[in-house]
């Protein structure tokens, strides 16, 4: 009997290809099948195996029905949209792809920061859709010569700072998880608390995961002991940082701009920050390059393969 997999979201081709022509496998690619979360629960009995992106929600309720499941793989990096304890607790193995992504989501960053300190966007909309010649109105800071703080300094965060430093920034970073020697290595100081980072930086990038502890740890708090006109970006996940005290912090002047590519919710039409000043969104593109969705694909479809046929994989 053939495994059977599920794919409810948009996977690379490269990816898809690799499965369908294994011959154990029985593919069903249904990238559109995530807005239909009620059809997920009716099929995912017939099914070994379930892959995502981070749109499909993986809940107890749909691991409840499963009868077969025995690996969910998430196409990327961030497994906040799967209930890992649930998954965990009836043996279900849960894997990603936490390296294929990486070049995607620190560039995307480089060019969300520079955007938000020249708002960029702004000024081609100014142009392009309102046809007005208009150079006194977009004035902005150099990256040069100031602080840049990074909150989370793994894969992405790292690689963020080593891109700002060729930017001749200053760059400091929290990150309770790795050692003083990686950041040094690098020219980055770690500083031992997030208070010192608040103070200090003229730009604050998060690069954490999204859990119980770095949901809400930027709220107007955080924000007040921040620099008067501040920088903030957040390309890792809705929710670190508050959204309706960015918001408001955007609309008093105490943040001078910021930069958002992903929401608590999602798909985020009505997001409160889209109507806040200064404020340069993306709709959840940081993973979108080519390059990083065949990486993601091919790794995702190893990775699952790897699961099913019970050789050894890493969990997520
Ligand atoms: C990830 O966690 O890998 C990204 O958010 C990308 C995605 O969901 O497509």
């Amino acid at each position: 009997e053939k495994f059977k997999i599920l794919i409810t979201e948009h996977i690379a081709e490269p990816g898809i290809e690799l499965l369908r022509k294994q011959p154990d496998v029985e593919l069903t690619y249904d990238p559109e099948l995530f807005r239909n979360f009620e059809r997920i629960l009716e099929i995912i009995p017939e099914y070994d195996a379930l892959i995502t992106r981070s749109g499909t929600p993986v809940t107890e309720e749909l691991l409840e029905r499963r009868k077969k499941l025995k690996v969910v793989g998430r196409a990327g990096v961030g497994v906040d949209n799967i209930d890992l304890e649930a998954a965990s607790r009836r043996g279900i193995l849960v894997v990603n792809a936490p390296t294929g992504n990486t070049l995607a989501a620190t560039e995307h960053t480089m060019g969300m920061m520079i955007s938000a300190a020249r708002l960029i966007p702004y000024a081609h909309k100014s142009l392009k859709e309102e046809r007005k010649w208009d150079r006194k109105k977009f004035m902005g800071v150099e990256l040069a010569g100031k602080t840049l703080g990074i909150i989370g300094f793994g894969r992405i965060g790292s690689r963020v700072g080593i891109r700002a430093k060729a930017f001749d920034m200053k760059v400091i970073a929290y990150d309770p998880y790795i050692k003083r020697e990686k950041a040094e290595r690098l020219g980055v100081e770690l500083v031992d608390d997030l208070e010192e980072l608040l103070r200090r930086s003229d730009i604050i990038t998060v690069h954490t995961p999204l859990t119980d502890e770095t949901r809400n740890m930027i709220t107007k708090r955080e924000i007040e002991k921040m620099k008067d006109g501040v920088i903030l970006l957040n390309i890792a996940r809705g929710g670190i940082i508050n959204e309706r005290d960015l918001y408001e912090a955007l609309v008093s002047g105490k943040v001078r701009a910021a930069a958002v590519d992903v929401f608590t919710k999602e798909p985020a039409t009505d997001n409160i920050l889209l109507d806040a000043p200064n404020i340069i969104v993306t709709p959840h593109i940081g993973a979108n390059t080519f390059e990083s969705q065949t990486n993601v694909a091919v790794i995702i479809a190893n990775q699952v393969l790897s699961a099913l046929r019970g050789e050894e994989v890493e969990f997520a």
